[in-house]
Order: structure tokens, then sequence, then C-alpha cells
């Protein structure tokens, strides 16, 4: 067995290495087993950055998890159904779980869970590299328990199921698998993928707004475009949405500099190509909300204007007309994706420049200059916005002098 106790120190900083010290000791006073389990255990050992501390407890229930809290200073600030909690330190938040026992009644429901050991606790989880905890007891600090043979598989570089019922019990592991073997470039173990492949189907069984998470997690990735071809190419999308598998050639790898949420981008990419009844339903598939719903939606309208948009010499407030209407997640997604050509270059101006485009003058300006209340004032603004968006005012005095002539 492998000792990690040097790792530990030499990765986690004074202040985590402290805090897990603290939870150390105090699970001696409960006499309760306490493991970093999971992710982070994986990404110490791969020398990747640490986001997250998971720790899971045996026996862990709410008495404990305040003495816990206590120990570290810290608050409780959330508890769930199956034991889990968050302990708030400072600006910091530690995720504690019972290490427990789980099976599925039927694929796609939700587990049922029981109080485990946390060999249990590893034998239940999705991938090998993600079953390996590090003992943080008084006795045993820093031993890795391995019972699944995770890092040899990260010498590997495989993910590797744990067991053949693993996809059919929970069909989100797929999502899983394909985002883990991206992200760390690793391989899908050959039984693995082929299992993966023979599961598909078990996406049906996946609520929407499972389904929706799952993608959202697929977008926070480092590289979502080389999470999104992998997943076309393992028929992962066309059987979430048979549609989505109409749609050929490679993801683009990044969104480009944007100041719009990546998320709602890579929407957009993973949306174009479909039609506007498809659109409202994969909508209604992932569950969406109202700014979701609308990126899809808007994406394949701008699709279905790219020849106007890319008229040649289009005039800007024609540009403007065209575009205003449109979420920009959905504008930034339709150009990443349809990387050529006149209609490119029109949004990006849009993007860029256009959106910002305002008169200087406003209504009470132009009643100032003699316009009459009412629908009047309207018009005059979006004829002085559209001169000025097409370069033939530039300035509040041309816009005045513009409005002069307009209303006499
Ligand atoms: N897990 C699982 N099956 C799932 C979801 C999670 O077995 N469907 C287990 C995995 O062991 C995983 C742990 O629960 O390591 C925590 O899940 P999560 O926070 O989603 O994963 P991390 O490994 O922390 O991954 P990430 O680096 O993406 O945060």
């Amino acid at each position: 067995m492998s000792n990690l106790a040097s790792i530990l120190e030499s990765r986690l900083g004074r202040r985590r290495l402290g805090w897990l010290r603290l939870l150390s000791e105090a699970g001696r006073d409960r006499a309760a087993g306490i493991y970093l389990v999971g992710g982070v255990v994986r990404d110490l050992l791969l020398k990747r950055p640490i986001l997250e501390l998971d720790i899971s407890v045996s026996g862990l229930d709410e008495a404990l998890a305040l003495h816990l809290a206590d120990a570290l200073g810290g608050r409780l600030t959330a508890r769930s159904q199956f034991n889990t909690f968050k302990i708030a330190v400072g600006s910091t938040v530690i995720d504690l779980a019972m290490t427990r026992g789980e099976s599925y009644a039927h694929p796609g429901a939700l587990p049922d869970v029981w109080p485990g050991s946390i060999e249990q606790d590893l034998a239940r989880r999705d991938f090998s590299v993600n079953a390996m905890a590090i003992d943080l007891s008084v006795d045993a600090w820093g031993e890795l328990l391995d019972p699944m043979s995770g890092q040899r598989d990260l010498e590997r570089r495989l993910i590797r199921v744990l067991h053949p019922d693993s996809f059919a019990d929970d069909a989100t592991r797929i999502f899983r698998a394909v985002r883990y073997a991206q992200r760390l470039e690793f391989r899908l173990e050959e039984g693995t993928a082929d299992l993966l492949k023979a599961s598909l189907g078990g996406l049906d069984t996946i609520s929407g707004d499972r389904l929706r998470h799952e993608f959202q997690r697929v977008f926070a990735e480092p590289h979502p475009g080389s999470v999104l071809s992998r997943l076309a190419d393992l028929g992962v999308l066309e059987a979430v949405f048979p549609p989505l598998g109409r749609r050929s050639g490679p993801w683009p790898d990044e969104n480009g500099p944007s100041d719009e949420a990546e998320e709602l981008v890579w929407l957009s990419t993973l949306a174009c190509g479909l039609n506007a009844g498809e659109a409202a339903q994969f909508a209604q598939r992932l569950n969406m909300g109202s700014a979701w719903a609308a990126v899809v939606r808007d994406t394949v309208e701008i699709e279905g204007i790219l020849n106007d948009v890319g008229s040649p010499g289009i005039l800007r407030s024609s540009v403007y007309h065209l575009l205003h209407q449109y979420h920009p997640g959905a504008l930034v997604g339709v150009v990443t994706t349809h990387s050529e050509g006149l209609a490119r270059d029109s949004i990006e101006l849009y993007l860029r420049e256009l959106r910002q485009v305002r008169p200087e003058l406003n209504g009470r300006d132009l009643i100032g200059l003699g316009a009459e209340e009412g629908p009047e004032i309207g018009r005059l603004l979006e004829t002085v916005l559209e001169a000025r968006l097409d370069g033939i005012v530039t300035s509040r005095a041309g816009e005045e002098s513009l409005v002069r002539r307009l209303i006499s």
C-alpha cells in the first residue's frame, strides 16, 4: 500500500492541510473513519490543480457533521437527503459525505443509499480513477485505498468502469466518461467503450433536468468542443436527441474571444443545424429555462437569415435591424460555427461595434428641438440611430441638424 502523506503536504498548502489535520483529530474523538475521496485523489496523483476537497466520513450524521464543523471553526451550511453536508470555513466550502453503499431499483432511477464501509463507497463509483481514497485517520494518515486499481489506470491513462452495469445503472456516466477522457487526455478502456455504446439507449431514462446538467458540465470543461466532438463520434448526441446526429464535422476548439457567457455560446454551437420545430423539441427534452430556450431558438433563426445578413454592400443599419433582437450568445455561437463569408463579417461587426451604437440625443432633447410629444419621438430616435449606424451623422450637432431637417 502506498502512503501519500508527502503528496498531501507538498500539494495542498498549509491552510487546507491544517483543516485535514483538524478533521483527522476530530474524527478520532468520535471513532469515525475519515477519507479524502474521488476526484481530489485522482488529481493529487496526476499533479493537477486541486479545486475542491471531497471528504467521506463513516457513520456521518448531523451531530457528527456539527462536531467536525466546530473543530474547523466553520459553519454547517447545507445538508441533503443522502447525509451530505457542506461546511463553510471562511470563503472555502468543504463537502462531507457519509460513506455509503448504493443500488439502483431500475435504470435511470436515483440510487437507494445506505450507510456502508469505505470499500463499499468506492465500489459504487463510476470509474476506477475516481474510486480511490486517502485515509485521513490519525493512525493511517496518508494511506492510499485503491481496491479498484485506479492508480494502475492512471498510469495506463484509461477510463474504466468498475462493473458491466455501471452505465445501465446511471447513463449520465456516459457523459462523465467522455468528459474525463477529453479533459485528462485518457482513452476509454476497450470494454468500457463497448459498454458505453451498448448503453446509449439508457439515455432515454434520464430526465431533462439531469441531461441539461450534464451538458452544463460539458460546457464548463476546459475544451468543450473536443468533448462535443467525441460525444458526437460515439453516437451520444444522437441518442440524446436524434437530429443532433445530423451534424457532421468537428466542433470548434474555441469560441474565440467574446464577452458572452461561454455556456450559452456552446449551447448555440450545439443547436446549429436544427430547424425551428426541432429546436423547440430539443428545448423541451432538456427542460430548458427561458435563457437557454431563447438561445436555441435564436440560433436557428439567425442561421435562417445568414444570406440576408451576408448580402454584399448591406447597410450597417440593416445589419443592426436584422440582428439586434437576438441573444448575443447565439450570435457568437453561429459565427463560431459558420466560420466564413460575408455573414460572418456582418455578425462580427454587429457584435464588436453596432450593438453599442446609441444616439446622443434623447426624447427630451428632441422635444426641446420642437418635435411633437408621442410616437413621433420614437420614429425620430430610430432615424437618428440609423444615421449614426451608417455614419451619416457622427456628432451631437449632426444629430441636431438632422432632427431639425426632419421636423421642419
Ligand atoms: N460519482 C459516481 N457516479 C456519478 C457521479 C459521481 O460514481 N454519476 C462519484 C465519482 O467517484 C466522483 C465523485 O462521485 O469522483 C464526485 O462527483 P463529481 O463531483 O461529479 O466528480 P469529481 O470527480 O469531483 O469530478 P470533477 O473533477 O469533474 O469535479
